[in-house]
């Protein structure tokens, strides 16, 4: 077990008042570190980083690129309705696959300007044509990025660009989808070097659609966290009232959600029962609870309900749009909590099973003005103190992925985005009033604020750089990988 240095004990301490010593004399490169981990009981993850379910931090692209990178997003649920969420899960779940199944169809009488709306909302233009527009009719033809890229009229029927039926190659269902084979169907996309290959049934209507594109995006990105029919998986918040998260949960699960959390700024009793339903009806999917800030809590929800939680989330007002603290005097330092939390799940494990914690809120880093690489020392921190994954806000508010645009800040005079807590008045006009349970009243007293972060450009850059910098981390301390830090770590005061 890590060791926390004895003037740490039974006090309270941040990230930033604590450090990792290095005891050993490591052997190996940095790139040997091996971050996989537990998001939940059944989900590994290559990396350790989730997105938080902020509605200036997790949509569709914030969790479609954590998700490339081995991390997991979980989208907010701030929208006006259910449906918009969703629609979130679906870009995401559309993103990456190896069969799309469901996919989007058009008829022969829609336009090209139908096919770019498609392109906008989806990010793709291989379209299949049927006779009526949906799955139910026979497969007419498709449209790809070539037939519609130099067309001016934007009301051309579709039937006038398309490839018709004749001139495709498709494959066939009994020997593809049926089988799961995904071999069978690249090999038929490379052999007559398409872009798209339709999967039909013997009534000619297509059951799926296979795209090039994902074949490359596949051998791109190797950490990334797919489910078996290699479609990124994602989560969703939902609320801690049974009916109302109920519903949430019936829409999304159609939609191909991998789990749930239940979000609240301080874990509710109905959380129980939320689960409770959840493991009863959806089986399949995870669910993560919270959050928490100490040990006799989380040992309330392993003795009442082990069976229908698969992750702990811990953190009360450490977050960095947080006034919790401040405003209602109720909150704890995030490290010892972490290290509280983690250490109560770690001793009940022998007695009912292994719990996931995840460290939310708190993490901070440093970029230093000219310096590309941030520094990702927090990250580590919170591993050490036990938790199998971090969740973060603010430093994922200034990508390029998250919702929103950067813009020119004169005061500061650099580029920012906008960010701020589920619990500001401003979003709080929204649905996550819930989160803090004063959605049935009237006066709200604000949890957060409005803030604006550095802005950090694209994902693609900066979270290959947080990754390695974590990985840096454990090979200066010596350890090749979580299980080895979190047993072996040397946590001492500043
Ligand atoms: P960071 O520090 O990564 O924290 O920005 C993200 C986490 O902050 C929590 N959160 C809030 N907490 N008032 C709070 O007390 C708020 O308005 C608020 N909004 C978000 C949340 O747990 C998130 O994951």
């Amino acid at each position: 077990m890590a060791k926390l240095h004895p003037d740490l004990l039974n006090k309270e301490f941040w990230y930033r008042d604590i450090t990792l010593i290095s005891n050993f004399l490591p052997d190996f490169e940095r790139d040997e570190v091996d971050l996989t981990t537990y998001f939940t009981k059944r989900i590994i993850l290559k990396t350790p980083l989730v997105s938080a379910p902020m509605d200036t931090v997790t949509e569709a692209e914030m969790a479609i690129i954590m998700a490339l990178y081995g991390g997991i997003g979980v989208i907010h649920y701030n929208f006006p309705t259910i449906n918009e969420q969703i629609e979130e899960v679906e870009k995401v779940k559309r993103f990456e696959a190896g069969f799309v199944f469901n996919p989007i169809v058009l008829s022969p009488q829609n336009t090209i300007k139908d096919i770019y709306n498609v392109a906008e909302k989806y990010g793709f233009f291989s379209t299949p044509i049927t006779e009526d527009g949906t799955l139910n009719s026979r497969l007419v033809g498709i449209v790809t990025h070539r037939d519609v890229r130099y067309r001016k009229d934007m009301e051309t029927k579709l039937k006038e660009v398309m490839t018709p039926r004749e001139k495709l190659i498709v494959a066939k269902k009994s020997e593809t989808t049926d089988k799961n084979d995904l071999t069978a169907a690249n090999n038929i996309l490379k052999k007559h070097n398409l872009d798209t290959l339709p999967v039909i049934d013997e009534k000619d209507r297509i059951v799926a659609l296979v795209a090039e594109g994902d074949l490359e995006k596949n051998k791109q990105f190797p950490l990334a966290t797919k489910n078996a029919n290699k479609q990124l998986k994602v989560f969703v918040a939902v609320e801690s009232r049974l009916k109302l998260a109920q519903e949430r949960i019936k829409k999304a699960i159609t939609a191909g959600i991998d789990g749930i959390v239940i979000d609240a700024s301080v874990v509710f009793k109905e959380q129980l029962e939320i689960a409770k339903y959840c493991k009863e009806n959806f089986p399949v999917l995870e669910v993560v609870m919270g959050n928490v800030a100490s040990a006799e809590v989380v040992r309330k929800i392993i003795e009442q309900g082990f069976d229908y939680c698969d992750a702990i989330k811990i953190g009360m007002g450490p977050g960095a749009a947080c006034i919790t603290q401040q405003e209602l005097g109720t909150g704890r330092a995030q490290a010892s909590a972490v290290w509280d939390c983690c250490q109560e799940a770690k001793r009940l494990e022998s007695k009912y099973g292994f719990m996931p914690m995840i460290a939310d809120g708190g993490i901070k880093i440093i970029d230093e003005v000219g310096v590309k690489t941030p520094k990702p020392g927090d990250i580590s921190k919170a591993l050490a103190l036990g938790a199998q994954t971090v969740m973060m806000g603010s430093i994922l508010a200034g990508l390029d992925e998250s919702p929103g645009q950067a813009e020119f800040d004169y005061e500061e005079n650099k580029m920012v985005k906008k960010y701020r807590g589920m619990g500001s008045l401003e979003a709080m006009k929204g649905t996550s009033a819930v989160r803090y349970a004063v959605d049935k009243v009237k006066i709200k007293i604000a949890e957060g604020i409005v803030t604006k972060v550095p802005y950090r450009g694209s994902g693609h850059d900066f979270l290959p750089k947080l990754i390695v910098g974590v990985k840096q981390s454990l090979q200066k301390q010596g350890f090749k990988n979580i299980r080895e830090l979190q047993e072996e770590a040397d946590i001492r005061p500043i």
